[in-house]
């Protein structure tokens, strides 16, 4: 079923009037107050939009997240039956310390279209290439850099990889290196990390490397749109995260999923930019209005595009 072509403003003005709230915080040294002015403005946005949406990325379970929790009921009640992922501050610290790169993020499918994903971290990989099988969470890095420059008709020497600057990559980040791949390394907001991989103007060719697993789908909401490879699996650290993924419906642990099992059908998907970055520029206030930049895809009509728009505070 195709999601009328109305949601795409309603959504642009959830991300927009949410990115504003944080942008009040940027540079305030308060990650968790910046985070909770981005999650009750969502939250308040998205029940006025006629739809019955339910949150299945979220801010974590009820017991921990009063407001946009797992399993939230959001909208008028009345109108399509939509899942919901939500990310109302990708990059806490990017606000707290000022830095660029901040974005507030959502994306909306058809019921059960959207794979409901713990709170747990995602080995994740993503590129832009027409063939199938060139990349793959199976295959050494080594495999993965040879195939891509061999699709991308590349040296691997030309190409650029993607991480999130981490302890954990060591092993990932000397391998590149041995192959002389270019790094781009970034310290936070790997979901505009693993998007860069869209447009050559980005410079990256591919992104790989462990973030967090709601993070993951909500890139992979847009990878689906531009027709780009993304592939996912989560990790589970013990017995509590296990038995949370099996609550929901999560039973093969190790499981590598296709982009086409995190979201089918149709989707949107808006990021808009708090502090300006790679991907979209930030807020900018001018008296009584703000500019808000938003990258917004639309899977069936293929919408794909970068949005600037005016509003009153
Ligand atoms: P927050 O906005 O919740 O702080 O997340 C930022 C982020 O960098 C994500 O983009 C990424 O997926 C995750 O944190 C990585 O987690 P960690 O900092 O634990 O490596």
């Amino acid at each position: 079923m195709i999601i009328d072509k109305k949601f795409q403003n309603s959504l642009i003005n959830v991300t927009s009037r949410a990115a504003l709230s944080s942008y009040f915080l940027i540079g305030k040294k308060d990650k968790i107050g910046a985070d909770k002015a981005a999650v009750d403005t969502m939250r308040n946005e998205l029940n006025k939009i006629e739809m019955n949406g339910k949150i299945v990325i979220g801010e974590g379970e009820l017991d921990e997240a009063p407001m946009l929790y797992i399993g939230e009921n959001v909208g008028t009640k009345n109108g399509p039956v939509l899942d919901i992922a939500v990310d109302p501050l990708e990059g806490t610290n990017y606000v707290a310390n000022n830095l660029p790169g901040a974005l507030s993020v959502i994306a909306i499918a058809n019921k059960s279209n959207l794979l409901g994903a713990p709170e747990t971290y995602m080995n994740k990989i993503s590129a832009n290439c027409s063939e199938p099988n060139v990349i793959d969470l199976d295959f050494s890095v080594k495999k993965n850099i040879y195939n891509l420059a061999e699709c991308k008709n590349q040296k691997p020497e030309n190409l650029t990889a993607c991480i999130l600057d981490r302890p954990r990559h060591k092993e990932i980040i000397n391998e590149l290196r041995k192959l002389n791949v270019k790094l781009k390394l970034i310290s936070d907001g790997d979901v505009a990390g693993a998007l860069m991989i869209v447009d050559d103007k980005y410079s990256v060719d591919i992104f790989l490397g462990i973030g967090g697993g709601p993070e993951g789908v909500l890139a992979a909401a847009a990878l689906d749109a531009y027709n780009c490879h993304f592939q996912g699996r989560f990790i589970f650290n013990n017995d509590k995260e296990k038995d949370r993924a099996k609550k929901m419906g999560i039973t093969d642990f190790d499981k590598k999923y296709e982009l086409n099992e995190i979201i089918s059908g149709d989707s949107i998907f808006c990021a808009t930019g708090i502090t300006s970055g790679d991907l979209v520029s930030g807020i900018e206030v001018n008296k009584n209005k703000f500019t808000s930049e938003t990258l917004i895809t639309h899977k069936s009509l293929d919408l794909k595009k970068i949005i600037k728009t005016e509003q009153i505070i």
